[in-house]
């Protein structure tokens, strides 16, 4: 496992892989590495004769200068966790490496990053867009690892592959829970003991929801999840919706011929936790 510091040292070496025809996975992260991270990289490396993990906290996509700044980082521990998956190589930039000059580049992504995250964090995911077109540029991968925790980020890639006409093909993962139900997140590692523990109920309310389809219309299950988890006053629901797996359009009625997924966030104190379940 070999550290990268500068763009043009991992060019070098991928290009020296890709001429050996030699398969090039690519795990792009922030860092503060938990058992999801692990479980891209453990996929990336059973598929690929290479991999890359990138380990960047990407300063475009933070639309609150407050979350960048609180945003947790721990280099040696993320490399002690990831030398047990034997990735090849871990690309870790400076900013100034990565944005030597201001990235002024807008993306349209229409409806994808109009709703949601897209509405709440205005940028987020234009910054999302670059860095990972940035990266694709370096590593150039033929296949990408993307947790489906991010359900809304995977579509906005998946969009930006192809509205780019790039060649990686793009793998979401399955989410990855901690034992009481909480998705895997960086952000868990910030809440104080009794946010952690009442956090359990954001999953625990849409494993419930599933089993309410379809005795509750679609109203009415976006309505009871919301006051569901509110009742809780360590939990603030930000948004619950039911959107298709594709284009994100807003489901009506549930025998509408396509995958439903109930993408939530909810504020625990000052910290923004995201899940989603499929119905
Ligand atoms: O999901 C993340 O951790 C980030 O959004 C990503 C894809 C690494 C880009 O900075």
């Amino acid at each position: 496992m070999k550290t990268v510091k500068l763009v043009a040292d991992t060019k070098a070496i991928i290009s020296k892989y890709k001429a050996e025809g030699k398969s090039v996975g690519f795990v792009p992260t922030m860092g503060a590495l938990h058992a999801g991270h692990l479980s891209l990289t453990e996929q990336s490396v059973k598929d690929n004769d290479i991999t890359i993990v990138s380990i960047f906290v990407n300063p475009t996509q933070f639309n609150n200068p407050n979350d960048l700044k609180s945003y947790p980082r721990c280099i040696d521990e993320d490399l002690d966790k990831l030398s047990k998956f034997s990735p090849d190589i871990i690309f870790i930039p400076e900013v100034e490496e990565m944005y030597p000059e201001p990235d002024t580049r807008i993306f349209n992504f229409g409806n994808l990053d109009q709703i949601m995250e897209g509405k709440n964090r205005p940028g987020h995911f234009n910054g999302v867009a670059q860095v990972v077109s940035k990266l694709f540029d370096i590593i150039n991968p033929d296949n990408a690892y993307f947790g489906q925790k991010d359900f809304q980020q995977v579509a906005v890639i998946k969009q930006m592959v192809k509205d780019l006409k790039l060649s990686v093909n793009i793998v979401p993962c399955p989410i990855i829970r901690e034992k009481d139900g909480l998705a895997m997140s960086s952000r868990n590692t910030l809440l104080n003991d009794e946010q952690r523990k009442n956090a359990s109920k954001i999953s625990e309310t849409l494993f419930k929801a599933r089993n309410l389809v379809p005795k509750l219309n679609v109203i009415q299950l976006k309505d009871w999840v919301v006051k569901e988890i509110n009742k809780n006053p360590y939990l603030s629901v930000e948004y619950f919706e039911i959107v298709d797996d594709t284009h994100l359009n807003q489901i009506k009625n549930w025998d509408e011929d396509n995958i439903k997924i109930g993408c939530i966030t909810v504020q625990v104190g000052n910290i923004r936790l995201i899940d989603n379940v499929t119905f």
